[in-house]
Protein backbone atom coordinates (compact mmCIF):
# COMPACT_ATOMS: atom_id res chain seq x y z
CA UNK A 1 0.00 0.00 0.00
CA UNK A 2 1.27 3.80 -0.20
CA UNK A 3 2.34 5.88 2.09
CA UNK A 4 -0.26 8.77 2.95
CA UNK A 5 1.23 11.99 0.65
CA UNK A 6 0.92 15.74 2.61
CA UNK A 7 -1.98 16.19 -0.21
CA UNK A 8 -3.74 12.91 1.34
CA UNK A 9 -3.40 13.89 4.74
CA UNK A 10 -4.91 17.69 3.83
CA UNK A 11 -8.08 15.73 2.84
CA UNK A 12 -8.38 13.07 6.07
CA UNK A 13 -7.56 16.48 8.69
CA UNK A 14 -10.22 18.34 6.88
CA UNK A 15 -12.58 15.75 7.25
CA UNK A 16 -11.85 14.96 10.53
CA UNK A 17 -11.97 18.21 11.77
CA UNK A 18 -15.38 19.39 9.73
CA UNK A 19 -16.82 16.44 10.89
CA UNK A 20 -15.67 15.52 14.67
CA UNK A 21 -14.05 18.87 15.63
CA UNK A 22 -10.66 16.94 16.08
CA UNK A 23 -8.24 19.35 14.99
CA UNK A 24 -5.02 16.94 13.79
CA UNK A 25 -1.53 19.01 13.62
CA UNK A 26 1.28 18.50 10.72
CA UNK A 27 3.00 15.91 13.45
CA UNK A 28 -0.02 13.46 12.94
CA UNK A 29 0.53 12.38 9.77
CA UNK A 30 2.11 9.23 10.60
CA UNK A 31 -0.45 8.52 13.15
CA UNK A 32 -3.23 8.85 10.46
CA UNK A 33 -0.82 6.46 8.71
CA UNK A 34 -0.87 3.97 11.31
CA UNK A 35 -4.44 3.96 12.58
CA UNK A 36 -5.78 3.58 8.85
CA UNK A 37 -3.77 1.55 7.39
CA UNK A 38 -5.40 -1.95 7.83
CA UNK A 39 -8.92 -0.06 7.24
CA UNK A 40 -7.48 0.56 3.89
CA UNK A 41 -6.13 -3.44 3.46
CA UNK A 42 -9.63 -4.30 4.39
CA UNK A 43 -10.98 -2.88 1.87
CA UNK A 44 -8.70 -3.74 -0.81
CA UNK A 45 -7.70 0.20 -1.30
CA UNK A 46 -4.44 0.82 -2.41
CA UNK A 47 -4.04 4.57 -1.55
CA UNK A 48 -5.71 7.14 0.75
CA UNK A 49 -6.82 9.10 -2.42
CA UNK A 50 -8.95 6.45 -3.15
CA UNK A 51 -9.78 5.70 0.51
CA UNK A 52 -11.36 9.46 0.99
CA UNK A 53 -13.81 8.99 -1.56
CA UNK A 54 -14.70 6.15 -0.33
CA UNK A 55 -14.78 7.90 2.80
CA UNK A 56 -16.91 10.70 1.76
CA UNK A 57 -19.28 8.99 -0.39
CA UNK A 58 -20.46 5.79 1.33
CA UNK A 59 -24.20 6.01 2.45
CA UNK A 60 -23.86 3.13 4.79
CA UNK A 61 -22.71 5.33 7.58
CA UNK A 62 -20.63 1.88 7.60
CA UNK A 63 -16.98 3.88 6.47
CA UNK A 64 -17.23 6.65 9.28
CA UNK A 65 -17.96 4.03 12.09
CA UNK A 66 -14.78 2.59 11.35
CA UNK A 67 -12.86 5.63 10.43
CA UNK A 68 -13.83 7.55 13.82
CA UNK A 69 -13.46 4.56 15.93
CA UNK A 70 -10.21 4.24 14.44
CA UNK A 71 -9.31 7.97 15.05
CA UNK A 72 -10.73 8.98 18.23
CA UNK A 73 -8.02 7.95 21.48
CA UNK A 74 -10.02 6.88 24.00
CA UNK A 75 -7.67 6.48 26.77
CA UNK A 76 -9.63 6.85 30.23
CA UNK A 77 -9.60 4.39 33.96
CA UNK A 78 -11.24 4.71 37.13
CA UNK A 79 -10.53 7.69 39.12
CA UNK A 80 -9.20 9.31 36.68
CA UNK A 81 -8.48 13.16 38.20
CA UNK A 82 -9.80 11.90 41.68
CA UNK A 83 -10.12 14.94 42.98
CA UNK A 84 -13.42 16.10 41.01
CA UNK A 85 -15.32 12.67 41.92
CA UNK A 86 -14.83 13.42 45.67
CA UNK A 87 -15.87 17.96 44.86
CA UNK A 88 -18.84 16.13 43.11
CA UNK A 89 -19.96 14.09 46.08
CA UNK A 90 -18.81 16.50 49.14
CA UNK A 91 -19.81 19.86 47.00
CA UNK A 92 -21.86 19.14 43.62
CA UNK A 93 -24.68 16.91 45.26
CA UNK A 94 -25.49 18.42 48.57
CA UNK A 95 -25.96 21.92 46.59
CA UNK A 96 -28.00 20.48 44.13
CA UNK A 97 -29.86 18.06 46.79
CA UNK A 98 -31.35 21.43 48.29
CA UNK A 99 -31.25 23.48 45.44
CA UNK A 100 -33.23 20.87 42.78
CA UNK A 101 -36.88 21.55 43.74
CA UNK A 102 -38.41 19.12 41.55
CA UNK A 103 -36.16 16.35 42.85
CA UNK A 104 -35.22 15.72 39.12
CA UNK A 105 -31.43 15.25 38.83
CA UNK A 106 -29.85 15.34 35.12
CA UNK A 107 -26.37 14.36 34.53
CA UNK A 108 -24.34 14.18 31.20
CA UNK A 109 -21.32 12.62 30.88
CA UNK A 110 -20.14 14.22 27.28
CA UNK A 111 -16.99 12.00 25.72
CA UNK A 112 -17.72 8.70 28.28
CA UNK A 113 -15.24 6.87 26.20
CA UNK A 114 -15.47 3.38 27.60
CA UNK A 115 -17.70 3.73 30.54
CA UNK A 116 -15.26 3.93 33.39
CA UNK A 117 -16.50 7.82 34.14
CA UNK A 118 -19.85 7.25 33.98
CA UNK A 119 -19.68 4.57 36.08
CA UNK A 120 -18.21 6.04 38.75
CA UNK A 121 -20.34 9.03 38.80
CA UNK A 122 -23.68 6.44 38.91
CA UNK A 123 -21.98 4.70 41.60
CA UNK A 124 -21.94 8.30 43.84
CA UNK A 125 -25.34 9.06 42.65
CA UNK A 126 -26.53 5.54 44.17
CA UNK A 127 -24.20 6.35 47.34
CA UNK A 128 -25.79 9.65 47.76
CA UNK A 129 -29.65 9.17 46.65
CA UNK A 130 -30.52 5.54 47.14
CA UNK A 131 -31.53 6.27 50.55
CA UNK A 132 -33.64 9.38 49.76
CA UNK A 133 -37.02 9.63 48.77
CA UNK A 134 -38.77 11.16 45.98
CA UNK A 135 -35.69 11.80 43.54
CA UNK A 136 -34.85 10.64 40.28
CA UNK A 137 -31.35 10.34 38.62
CA UNK A 138 -30.68 10.38 35.01
CA UNK A 139 -27.43 10.23 33.64
CA UNK A 140 -26.90 10.03 29.93
CA UNK A 141 -23.37 9.14 28.69
CA UNK A 142 -22.22 9.96 25.62
CA UNK A 143 -18.89 9.66 22.68
CA UNK A 144 -18.70 9.51 19.23
CA UNK A 145 -17.16 6.10 18.81
CA UNK A 146 -19.55 2.90 18.69
CA UNK A 147 -16.53 0.86 19.88
CA UNK A 148 -15.96 1.88 23.49
CA UNK A 149 -19.76 2.32 23.34
CA UNK A 150 -20.00 -1.41 22.75
CA UNK A 151 -17.22 -1.66 25.81
CA UNK A 152 -19.57 0.27 27.71
CA UNK A 153 -22.78 -0.75 27.44
CA UNK A 154 -21.04 -4.13 28.46
CA UNK A 155 -19.92 -2.82 31.63
CA UNK A 156 -16.90 -5.52 31.59
CA UNK A 157 -13.48 -4.52 33.20
CA UNK A 158 -10.22 -6.57 34.22
CA UNK A 159 -9.89 -6.90 37.73
CA UNK A 160 -6.28 -4.74 37.15
CA UNK A 161 -9.15 -1.44 35.77
CA UNK A 162 -10.73 -1.53 39.05
CA UNK A 163 -7.68 -1.70 41.41
CA UNK A 164 -8.07 2.11 41.96
CA UNK A 165 -11.65 1.63 43.58
CA UNK A 166 -11.81 0.71 47.10
CA UNK A 167 -13.27 -2.95 48.12
CA UNK A 168 -16.79 -1.58 49.67
CA UNK A 169 -17.32 -0.57 45.83
CA UNK A 170 -16.02 -3.72 44.49
CA UNK A 171 -18.05 -5.99 46.41
CA UNK A 172 -20.98 -3.54 46.07
CA UNK A 173 -21.17 -2.69 42.25
CA UNK A 174 -19.09 -5.27 40.70
CA UNK A 175 -19.72 -9.11 39.80
CA UNK A 176 -17.08 -11.44 38.87
CA UNK A 177 -17.33 -12.68 35.10
CA UNK A 178 -13.76 -15.08 35.24
CA UNK A 179 -10.58 -15.04 37.13
CA UNK A 180 -9.86 -11.65 35.35
CA UNK A 181 -13.14 -9.81 34.66
CA UNK A 182 -15.67 -7.91 36.45
CA UNK A 183 -19.10 -6.59 34.90
CA UNK A 184 -20.31 -3.55 36.42
CA UNK A 185 -23.79 -4.35 38.71
CA UNK A 186 -27.10 -4.52 36.89
CA UNK A 187 -28.76 -1.54 39.48
CA UNK A 188 -25.46 1.09 38.17
CA UNK A 189 -25.41 -0.41 34.55
CA UNK A 190 -29.17 0.17 33.89
CA UNK A 191 -29.40 3.40 35.35
CA UNK A 192 -27.00 4.82 32.74
CA UNK A 193 -27.99 5.58 29.40
CA UNK A 194 -25.37 5.52 26.54
CA UNK A 195 -25.79 7.00 23.17
CA UNK A 196 -23.91 7.65 20.05
CA UNK A 197 -23.57 11.66 20.04
CA UNK A 198 -21.17 13.97 18.46
CA UNK A 199 -20.40 17.19 19.65
CA UNK A 200 -20.04 19.29 16.81
CA UNK A 201 -23.91 18.93 16.22
CA UNK A 202 -24.71 22.44 15.82
CA UNK A 203 -28.54 21.90 17.80
CA UNK A 204 -28.39 19.58 20.83
CA UNK A 205 -31.54 17.88 21.14
CA UNK A 206 -32.32 17.83 24.63
CA UNK A 207 -35.63 18.60 26.22
CA UNK A 208 -34.23 18.87 29.77
CA UNK A 209 -31.62 21.13 31.05
CA UNK A 210 -28.59 19.76 32.55
CA UNK A 211 -27.19 20.00 36.27
CA UNK A 212 -23.99 19.09 35.87
CA UNK A 213 -21.71 18.49 32.84
CA UNK A 214 -18.75 16.14 32.56
CA UNK A 215 -16.95 16.66 29.28
CA UNK A 216 -13.20 15.78 30.22
CA UNK A 217 -9.95 15.35 28.13
CA UNK A 218 -12.57 15.41 25.11
CA UNK A 219 -11.86 19.40 23.90
CA UNK A 220 -8.16 18.79 23.92
CA UNK A 221 -8.45 17.61 20.33
CA UNK A 222 -10.41 20.61 19.22
CA UNK A 223 -8.75 24.47 18.28
CA UNK A 224 -9.64 27.04 20.10
CA UNK A 225 -12.55 28.56 18.06
CA UNK A 226 -14.53 24.98 18.11
CA UNK A 227 -13.88 24.59 21.94
CA UNK A 228 -15.45 28.10 22.56
CA UNK A 229 -18.19 26.90 20.15
CA UNK A 230 -18.58 23.62 22.07
CA UNK A 231 -18.55 25.48 25.73
CA UNK A 232 -21.44 27.96 24.37
CA UNK A 233 -23.58 25.05 23.85
CA UNK A 234 -22.81 23.55 27.26
CA UNK A 235 -24.01 26.56 28.58
CA UNK A 236 -27.55 26.89 26.78
CA UNK A 237 -28.01 23.29 27.71
CA UNK A 238 -27.61 23.76 31.31
CA UNK A 239 -29.40 25.04 34.35
CA UNK A 240 -28.66 27.99 36.33
CA UNK A 241 -26.05 27.19 38.82
CA UNK A 242 -25.01 24.05 36.78
CA UNK A 243 -21.43 22.68 37.09
CA UNK A 244 -18.99 22.28 34.00
CA UNK A 245 -16.16 19.51 34.65
CA UNK A 246 -13.56 19.66 32.09
CA UNK A 247 -10.17 17.87 32.23
CA UNK A 248 -7.52 19.23 34.67
CA UNK A 249 -4.95 19.86 31.25
CA UNK A 250 -7.74 22.02 29.68
CA UNK A 251 -9.14 25.53 30.52
CA UNK A 252 -11.59 27.99 29.38
CA UNK A 253 -9.34 30.66 29.70
CA UNK A 254 -9.20 31.71 26.08
CA UNK A 255 -12.96 30.89 25.10
CA UNK A 256 -15.54 33.29 25.44
CA UNK A 257 -17.96 32.29 27.72
CA UNK A 258 -20.64 33.55 30.46
CA UNK A 259 -19.14 30.17 32.56
CA UNK A 260 -17.51 31.46 36.34
CA UNK A 261 -14.57 30.15 37.32
CA UNK A 262 -14.65 27.94 40.20
CA UNK A 263 -11.65 25.49 40.87
CA UNK A 264 -9.19 23.54 38.41
CA UNK A 265 -11.70 22.46 35.84
CA UNK A 266 -14.50 23.13 37.26
CA UNK A 267 -16.80 25.69 36.47
CA UNK A 268 -20.34 27.09 36.56
CA UNK A 269 -23.11 28.91 35.07
CA UNK A 270 -24.39 31.54 37.45
C1 LIG B 1 -9.55 10.64 25.99
S1 LIG B 1 -11.24 10.15 25.99
C2 LIG B 1 -11.80 10.83 27.52
C3 LIG B 1 -12.65 9.88 28.31
C4 LIG B 1 -13.10 10.38 29.67
N1 LIG B 1 -13.94 11.55 29.55
C5 LIG B 1 -11.93 10.65 30.56
O1 LIG B 1 -11.65 11.82 30.89
O2 LIG B 1 -11.24 9.71 30.98
C6 LIG B 1 -11.93 11.27 24.78
C7 LIG B 1 -13.26 10.78 24.20
O3 LIG B 1 -13.86 11.84 23.46
C8 LIG B 1 -14.55 11.28 22.36
N2 LIG B 1 -14.74 12.31 21.32
C9 LIG B 1 -13.82 12.90 20.53
N3 LIG B 1 -14.41 13.74 19.66
C10 LIG B 1 -15.74 13.68 19.91
C11 LIG B 1 -16.88 14.32 19.33
N4 LIG B 1 -16.78 15.17 18.32
N5 LIG B 1 -18.10 14.02 19.85
C12 LIG B 1 -18.22 13.15 20.87
N6 LIG B 1 -17.19 12.51 21.46
C13 LIG B 1 -15.95 12.77 20.97
C14 LIG B 1 -13.62 10.15 21.91
O4 LIG B 1 -14.28 9.17 21.14
C15 LIG B 1 -13.07 9.62 23.23
O5 LIG B 1 -13.74 8.47 23.67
Amino acid sequence: MNNITDKEFDLIRGYIKQEYGINLGDEKKSLVYSRLRNVLTDLNIDDFTQYYDYLINDKSGRASITFIDKMTTNHTYFMREVDHFYYFRDTVLPYLEKNIKDRDLRIWCAGCSSGEESCTLEILLDEYFSEKQGWNTELLATDVSTNVLKKASLGIYSKEQIKPLDDNWKNLYFEDVDDKNVKICKKIKSKITYRKFNLMENHFPFRKKFHVIFCRNVMIYFDNETRTKLINKFYDASAEGAYLFIGHSETLNNTDTEYKYVLPAVYRKL
